[in-house]
């Protein structure tokens, strides 16, 4: 199978790539040239920009892919260029999308519009009803003003001539995570802190994550088979712990011995408060992906958390 991978040469995409080449698939990779990494040698390297598709719509065109990858699709615009290349040529799409086209998204932000939606959210929970969540946020990301998932998903399941499979992602950690989610509760452990503080509600909120690898390799199982098409699925791993479950595992793995303790907001340090709501969980459920295409996470819980804190020690001087 030929497979057009967008963005695959990230956190994400890095770990996709292999699994691929191993099952025998012609790969090419998308990509600006602008990262440190450039895509494995058998991999076909294509170099252009996501947002003007057009200037290498030729090139695209003579790849002719089975399955198109989109691992950066944020925008309405750049999903309506990807339906405008390859609607009609045969290929389908597998689109990432994320948890945070749910409503209790929102809410988690202090947004709500209304009240926590039941956990774990199923792919048919309630939508955001409000749109462009990072729209005027300062961050370090250049879709932020037009970043949009909902609509994404929208436009690419409402096209009949270009079949699609959406995965949500929950909160990826691993090796090369760019955002360090393992960091906070990490350092602490590492200063050798006798507790670890959470706000009540925090140590009860569940937030579903997923091992890169393993988030890896439910992407490539969708490209694989066919028979997501028309689904969207959330990834994830399981189960979804607790926050202090999560910190416990965490622990566990480091080696720290200290206590996880739950406080009202008000015995919580400032620098620890949180301005979020945690009575809305982004607990996803994950069950029909297993189901339909028979996924099965291939990095254990312990394994995964133990390749993260080597990484992220690794940064941290130890
Ligand atoms: N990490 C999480 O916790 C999480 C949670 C939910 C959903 N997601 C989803 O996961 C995806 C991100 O995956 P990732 O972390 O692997 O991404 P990443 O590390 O940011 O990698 C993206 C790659 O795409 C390439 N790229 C960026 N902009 C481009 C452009 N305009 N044209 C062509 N190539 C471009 C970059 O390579 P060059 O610089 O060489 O072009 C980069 O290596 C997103 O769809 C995100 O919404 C992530």
């Amino acid at each position: 199978m030929k497979v057009l991978a967008i963005g695959a040469t990230g956190f994400i995409g890095q770990n996709v790539l292999p699994l691929l080449i191993d099952r025998g698939h012609e790969v090419a990779v998308l990509h600006r040239g602008e990262t440190v990494q450039s895509p494995p040698e058998d991999v076909r390297e294509i170099r252009g920009n996501r947002d003007r598709l057009t200037d290498c719509r030729a090139e695209l065109e003579r790849f002719a892919p089975d399955v198109i990858l989109d691992l950066i699709l944020y925008t309405e615009q750049q999903t309506q260029q990807i339906v405008d290349i390859f609607r009609g040529t045969g290929g389908r799409v597998v689109a990432v999308s994320s948890g945070d086209v749910y409503r209790n998204y929102d809410g988690f932000r202090g947004k709500a519009t209304a009240p926590p939606d039941p956990v774990p959210l199923l792919e048919n929970a309630p939508l955001r009803e409000t749109r462009y969540p990072y729209r005027g946020h300062e961050m370090n990301f250049g879709y932020a003003q037009d970043y949009e998932k909902i609509l994404v998903e929208q436009l690419l399941l409402g096209e009949p001539a270009l079949p699609a499979t959406v995965l949500r992602l929950p909160a990826v950690y691993g090796p090369g995570d760019r955002q360090h989610r393992l960091r906070p509760y990490l350092q602490r452990m590492t200063d050798r802190q006798a507790q670890i503080l959470l706000e009540e509600g925090q140590a009860s909120w569940r937030w579903t994550r997923g091992f890169v690898e393993n988030v890896a390799a439910a992407v490539a199982l969708a490209v694989m088979d066919p028979r997501g098409v028309g689904h969207v699925y959330n990834v994830g791993d399981e189960p979804t712990f607790t926050e202090r479950e999560w910190v416990e595992r965490i622990a566990r793995v480091a080696g720290w011995g200290g206590d996880v303790v739950a406080v009202p907001r008000s015995e919580l340090p400032d620098d620890l408060r949180q301005p979020v709501d945690w009575r809305f969980h982004l607990w996803t459920d994950t069950a029909a992906l297993r189901f339909d295409l028979e996924y099965v996470s291939p990095v254990p819980l312990d394994e995964a958390l133990r390749r993260t804190v080597e990484w992220e020690r690794s940064g941290l001087g130890e």
